[in-house]
């Protein structure tokens, strides 16, 4: 079985309610119909109800299941934009300013989860990473003991020789252009959590990825790297993680027994932490494109799931990710 058939079973036992706030979206829509043909999730969807019924209509899609919700319902945007005020207002929101945010779907769909409204929240598919990010950051805010809200790409390989029969997670990819050593043992620890909820990893090997393996390169980025393994061994020290190694260490069974002796972690790791947004961008886009890997996005650390699409995305990859949604409600 796939990784997103494991993921889609899952999804399909927690039964969640997650909210698209970009409702009358074709391949929204198309995805929202599939996901309740098939019992994957209860979807909420935004937008003019009108304007959905009749998207829904000409592609055929069947949404009779789906509860759709229009933003700018005075009621329920009232509501929100009142807790809203009351969540932001330390930070210098008004009451006013408030009730602009909340028409904007993001804002209002990032409350409909922190009121407990929806389970999760998935979109992406028109808007920007940052668009869709900021609300979920300053409203949700990260689980207790992580300081940070990060990424996961997992790497499905059609080549089983390495990580976890094919199986790869790499993060940080998408949210943190240049971690502190600090954020980057909790992108660390997180990382190996959604190891074990989404990929059912029995045992998280976590290689902290540098240019140096044990001390072979002196320099400050190497350093940092340094820092986070201690730092992510006071954090999780039942957590199998070592570093700082190179690529080739990390994955490679007979180079990591010849550049990292004793370690538990070289050659056979299945989670592999990148130094910065840079190299862990890179990365993931190198193997999905030369090592022909399944790629796919997670929001991690955030204390309700939200998660992001690629504005190319398709109607399987909006599925794929309410399920991925799902699965972290759960
Ligand atoms: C994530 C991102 C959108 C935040 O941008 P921003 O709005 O400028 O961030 P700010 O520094 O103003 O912070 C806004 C709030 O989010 C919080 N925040 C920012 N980054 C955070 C993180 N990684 N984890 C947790 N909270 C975070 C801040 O603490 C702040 O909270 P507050 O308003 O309650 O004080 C920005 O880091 C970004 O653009 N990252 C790269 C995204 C990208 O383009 N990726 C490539 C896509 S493939």
């Amino acid at each position: 079985m796939t990784v997103t058939e494991k993921i889609i079973n899952k999804a399909k036992a927690a039964q969640k309610t997650i909210v698209l706030p970009e409702g009358s979206e074709p391949r929204t829509l198309i995805a929202a119909a599939k996901v309740l043909a098939d019992s994957i999730a209860r979807p909420v969807l935004l937008g003019d109800p009108v304007l959905i019924e009749k998207t829904a209509a000409d592609l055929g899609a069947d949404i009779k299941g789906a509860r759709v919700i229009d933003p700018v319902d005075k009621e329920s945007a009232g509501y929100y934009a009142e807790s809203l005020f009351r969540l932001r207002e330390s930070k210098g929101l008004s009451r006013e300013e408030a009730a602009k945010l909340i028409l904007d779907p993001m804002y209002y769909a990032v409350m409909m989860v922190k009121c407990g409204d929806a389970d999760g929240m998935v979109s992406g598919a028109v808007h920007t990473t940052g668009q869709m990010l900021r609300p979920a950051l300053q409203i949700i805010k990260t689980k207790p003991g992580i300081n940070c809200v990060s990424s996961s790409f997992i790497m499905e390989l059609p080549d089983k020789t390495y990580g976890e029969d094919g199986v790869l997670i790499y993060a940080d990819c998408v949210v943190i252009p240049d971690p502190t050593d600090e954020e980057l043992a909790h992108i660390a620890v997180t990382t190996a959590d959604t190891a074990r909820t989404l990929c059912d990893f029995k045992e998280p090997r976590v290689a902290m990825l540098s240019f140096s393996t044990m001390g072979s390169a002196q320099h400050e980025s190497a350093d940092k790297v340094r820092r986070a393994v201690q730092i992510a061994r006071r954090l999780s020290p039942q957590l199998c993680l070592d570093g700082e190694m190179q690529f080739d260490a990390a994955i490679v069974p007979e180079i990591g027994a010849l550049k990292a002796p004793g370690s538990s972690v070289a050659g056979r790791a299945n989670i592999l932490i990148f130094p910065d947004l840079q190299s862990g961008n890179i990365g993931y886009k190198i193997t999905q494109r030369l090592g022909k890997a399944d790629a796919f996005a997670v929001l991690q650390g955030l204390a309700r799931p939200c998660n992001d699409l690629s504005r190319g995305c398709s109607s399987d990859d909006i599925v794929k990710t309410i399920a991925i949604t799902a699965v972290q409600a759960g």
